[in-house]
C-alpha cells in the first residue's frame, strides 16, 4: 500500500518501499558511477562518488523516473550537479515569460497529457507517437551533463532520457533528410506569452541529421530522476550538451525531416546574433557580449569567480569530428 509522507516538506507515496529511500538512493547512485565510468578508471576518489550519489538524490516532488546508467562517452559529468531549486526555477521558457523567475511562476497551467509527438517528412515510416508510448520506445537512461546558456550562465543537470537516435533508427530518414526540425507547442490557452511579439511562434529548433544522430542528444523526459518539471520542457525536450542552451527545444510536438536547413527561433529573431549551429565556442563572441567565460549557477552569485569556456562545451572528444574542416566562424 502506498502511504503519502512528508520529506523535503513534500508529499510523496514512497512510505510502502521495502528498500529505505537514502539507501536506495545511494545504491543507485553507486551503480550509476560504476558504469559510467567504465570501472572507474578516470573516476576521482572514493570521497568523489559518495558527493556525487549525494547530489543526485530525487528532490521528491514529481513522479519517479528511473533510468539506467549510460554507457555513452562523455554522458556523465563528474562537476558538482546544480541544485534542484536552481534548475527550476531560473529557466527561460518564452511562452510562460521572459524572465528567468516566469516559467516556475506560469507553466503550472501547461497540459502535458494527452500529449503526442508526430514524426513526418522525409522518412520511410511516418508516426505519431502517444507520449507514454515515446517513453517506453528505449530504455531511459541517467545522464549529467552541462548545459551552457548563450547569456553567459552554465548549469550542471542529471536527466533521464535516451538517444534521440534511437527514435531516429525507427522512422528511417530517407536520403534526401539532411535536418531534423523540433516544432514545439504554441498554445495560447495555455501558454500566456504565446501570440506576444517577442518571438515568431510556436518556438522551433534543428540540428543537422548526424549532430542529431549522434549518441550525447538526448530526448530527455526527466531531471533529477523525476519527470520533467512543466518549465523544464515537460513533458519532452531535446537536450544537446555541446550547444548552447537555445538549441535545446522544451515541450516538443513534432519532429521533421527535412532536405534544407530549417529556420530556427532564435535565428529568425535575430539572424546576426543566433546561427543555426550555435555550438558553445570560447572563441566566437556573441555581437554583443564575450563567450569566453561563463557563471555557473549556485556558485557564489553574481561575485563569483567565472569559469573558463570549454569547446562544444567540454565536448570536443565527442563530437569534434561533426564539424572537421568547418570554419566555425563562419558558421556559427
Ligand atoms: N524551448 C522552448 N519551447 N521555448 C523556449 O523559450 N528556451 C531555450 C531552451 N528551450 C526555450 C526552449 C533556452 S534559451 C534555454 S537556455 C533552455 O531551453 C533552458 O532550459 P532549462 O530551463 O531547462 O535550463
Amino acid at each position: 500500500m502506498l502511504i503519502p509522507t512528508r520529506d523535503n516538506g513534500y508529499i510523496h507515496p514512497c512510505a510502502g518501499e521495502i528498500t529505505p529511500r537514502a539507501v536506495y538512493e545511494q545504491r543507485r547512485a553507486m551503480l550509476r558511477l560504476l558504469a559510467a565510468g567504465a570501472g572507474g578508471a578516470a573516476m576521482a576518489g572514493w570521497a568523489g562518488r559518495v558527493a556525487l550519489a549525494d547530489q543526485v538524490r530525487r528532490p521528491g516532488r514529481l513522479a519517479p523516473l528511473p533510468g539506467a546508467p549510460s554507457a555513452v562517452p562523455g554522458a556523465v559529468t563528474m562537476e558538482k550537479v546544480t541544485e534542484y531549486q536552481d534548475a527550476t526555477t531560473y529557466n527561460n521558457f518564452y511562452e510562460f515569460g521572459t524572465d528567468k523567475s516566469d516559467p516556475a511562476r506560469n507553466a503550472h497551467t501547461l497540459k502535458t497529457r494527452p500529449w503526442t509527438v508526430e514524426v513526418e517528412g522525409l522518412v520511410n515510416k511516418p508516426r505519431r507517437f502517444d507520449i507514454d508510448e515515446l517513453l517506453k520506445l528505449s530504455a531511459q537512461e541517467d545522464r549529467i551533463y552541462r548545459l551552457r546558456c548563450v547569456e553567459g550562465w552554465s548549469m550542471v543537470i542529471p536527466w533521464v532520457g535516451y538517444s534521440l537516435a534511437e527514435l531516429i533508427k525507427r522512422v528511417e530518414p530517407q536520403g534526401s533528410a539532411k535536418y531534423v526540425e523540433f516544432v514545439t507547442l504554441a498554445d495560447k490557452a495555455t501558454m500566456p506569452y504565446v501570440g506576444s511579439h517577442v518571438l515568431d511562434w510556436p518556438y522551433t529548433e534543428g540540428l543537422r541529421l548526424d549532430e542529431a544522430m549522434h549518441p550525447l542528444t538526448l530526448l530527455a523526459f526527466g531531471m533529477y530522476g523525476e519527470v520533467l518539471p512543466n518549465q523544464n520542457g515537460a513533458p519532452v525536450r531535446i537536450v544537446v550538451p555541446w550547444k548552447y542552451g537555445f538549441k535545446s527545444a522544451k515541450s516538443i510536438v513534432k519532429i521533421r525531416f527535412v532536405e534544407k536547413e530549417p529556420g530556427t527561433a532564435w535565428n529568425k529573431a535575430a539572424r546576426q546574433e543566433y546561427g543555426f549551429y550555435s555550438n558553445v565556442n570560447p572563441d566566437v563572441d556573441h555581437p554583443r557580449w564575450s563567450q569566453a567565460t561563463e557563471r555557473r549557477i549556485g556558485e557564489g552569485g553574481l561575485f563569483a569567480k567565472k569559469r573558463k569556456t570549454l569547446l562544444f562545451n567540454g565536448y570536443e572528444a565527442q563530437v569534434g569530428q561533426l564539424y572537421a574542416g568547418m570554419d566555425l566562424r563562419k558558421f556559427y
